[in-house]
C-alpha cells in the first residue's frame, strides 16, 4: 500500500516537471537544439519562428511531436492566435549574424523591443509562469574584467555605431524583462551564451566562415583575417550549451543570469590556423581593419554555471573536427 502511494507520487512529481513551452526562435541554431532536447525530457513543445534565419529541416526528426507555427513575433494577433496551454516560454527570437548588426540595426531593435513586448504581453494573457531570456555576451562590449562575470556592466560605447543594435536590443530585453517579471511571472531567468558553434549554424559566424573560405581557397595561399588575428574568444560546442542550457533550465534560480561558454580561449589567427591545419592548408594571413566596435578580448567567467553542475567536454579542436566530419 505505502509502496503504492510512493510510486503514485513519485509519478505525479515527474510528470508535473513536464512543461508546455512556447520556444521563439526554435527553428534557429540554437532553438532547434534547444527543441529536440526538450522533446526527448517529453515536454510539449510549440515553436514560433518566422524562418527568416531558421530552417523547418532543422526539426525534421521531431516533427511529428511538437506543433511548429511559422510567425513573427512582432505579429502579436499571431501570436494571440495560439490556444494551447504554456506554462514556460524560452525567448530567442532575434537577428542573429554579425554582419547583420551593421545592415540592418532598425530591424534588430524593431524585433528586440516590439516583439519582446508582444511576448511578454502574450505572457500576461495567457498566465505564463516562466520565462526564459535568451541575451548575449555582446552585452558587456569591451568587459573591464576578463574573464567575465555577470555583475559586469554593461554598455553601449557608441549609440551611432550600428553594431551595438544588437547588445543594445538584448540590454533593453534583460532590463525590461526583469521588472516585467516582478510583476507578472513566477520565474524569469537570462542566459548569455558566449559563442557557440556546431554543425548547421549558418555562415554568417566565424568558424563556419572560415571552414567556407578554405574550402574555396584551392592552391592560393592567402587567407583574409577581419581584424589583427589577435581578438580573443571562447567557443563552446552546441552540445556543452545544450548541457549548459539544461542546468540553468532545470536548476537556474529566479531573476539570476548566466553566462553559458567554456573558459578555453584562443586567438583569431590561432583558430584559422588550426582549422587550415585540420583541413590540410598552408596558409599566409593578410589582415584588415577590425570590424568597428568589434571586442578585443571576450572569455566568459563560468563559476556560476559550474556550481549548477556545467562542465565543457567537448574541447574546440575536436568540436571543430565533429563539425568536418
Ligand atoms: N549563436 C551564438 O553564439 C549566440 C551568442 C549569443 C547570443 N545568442 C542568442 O541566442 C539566440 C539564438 O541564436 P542562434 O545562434 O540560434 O541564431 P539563429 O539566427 O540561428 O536563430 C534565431 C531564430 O530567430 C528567428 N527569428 C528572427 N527574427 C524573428 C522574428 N521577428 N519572429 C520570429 N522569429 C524570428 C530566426 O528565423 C531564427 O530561427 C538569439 O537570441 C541570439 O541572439 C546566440
Amino acid at each position: 500500500m505505502v509502496y503504492l502511494w510512493i510510486v503514485n507520487n513519485m509519478a505525479k512529481k515527474k510528470k508535473n516537471l513536464k512543461k508546455n513551452i512556447l520556444i521563439t526562435g526554435g527553428s534557429g541554431f540554437i532553438g532547434s537544439a534547444i527543441t529536440k532536447h526538450l522533446v526527448k525530457e517529453k515536454n510539449k513543445i510549440i515553436v514560433f519562428d518566422n524562418n527568416s534565419r531558421g530552417k523547418s529541416r532543422r526539426l525534421k526528426e521531431v516533427k511529428n511531436k511538437i506543433k511548429f507555427i511559422i510567425g513573427d513575433i512582432r505579429d502579436k494577433k499571431k501570436l494571440l492566435s495560439i490556444k494551447d496551454n504554456v506554462d514556460t516560454v524560452i525567448h530567442l527570437a532575434y537577428v542573429n549574424g554579425t554582419k547583420f548588426f551593421y545592415k540592418k540595426p532598425f530591424e534588430i531593435l524593431d524585433i528586440a523591443v516590439n516583439g519582446l513586448i508582444n511576448i511578454l504581453d502574450f505572457c500576461k494573457k495567457k498566465k505564463v509562469k516562466n520565462f526564459y531570456l535568451a541575451s548575449s555576451s555582446e552585452v558587456y562590449q569591451n568587459p573591464f574584467k576578463i574573464p567575465t562575470d555577470e555583475e559586469e556592466m554593461l554598455k553601449i560605447p557608441n549609440i551611432h555605431n550600428p553594431r551595438y543594435s544588437y547588445g543594445g536590443g538584448k540590454i533593453i530585453s534583460e532590463l525590461y524583462g526583469i521588472h516585467f517579471a516582478k510583476k507578472f511571472l513566477k520565474k524569469f531567468i537570462i542566459f548569455r551564451p558566449h559563442n557557440v558553434y556546431g554543425k548547421d549554424m549558418g555562415n554568417e559566424h566565424v568558424i563556419p566562415e572560415f571552414i567556407n573560405r578554405f574550402k574555396k581557397l584551392g592552391n592560393k595561399k592567402n587567407f583574409l583575417i577581419y581584424g589583427t588575428g589577435q581578438e580573443i574568444r571562447s567557443f563552446i560546442h552546441i552540445d556543452d550549451f545544450i548541457s549548459g542550457f539544461d542546468k540553468v533550465f532545470k536548476k537556474g534560480k529566479n531573476q539570476e543570469i548566466y553566462n553559458i561558454g567554456t573558459s578555453e580561449k584562443i586567438k583569431i589567427f590561432k583558430l584559422a590556423r588550426l582549422i587550415a591545419r585540420i583541413l590540410g592548408k598552408s596558409i599566409k594571413f593578410k589582415k584588415t581593419k577590425v570590424l568597428k566596435g568589434s571586442p578585443s578580448v571576450r572569455c566568459p567567467n563560468i563559476k556560476k554555471i559550474k556550481k549548477l553542475g556545467f562542465k565543457q567536454n567537448i574541447r574546440l579542436k575536436d568540436g571543430i573536427k565533429k563539425i568536418l566530419n
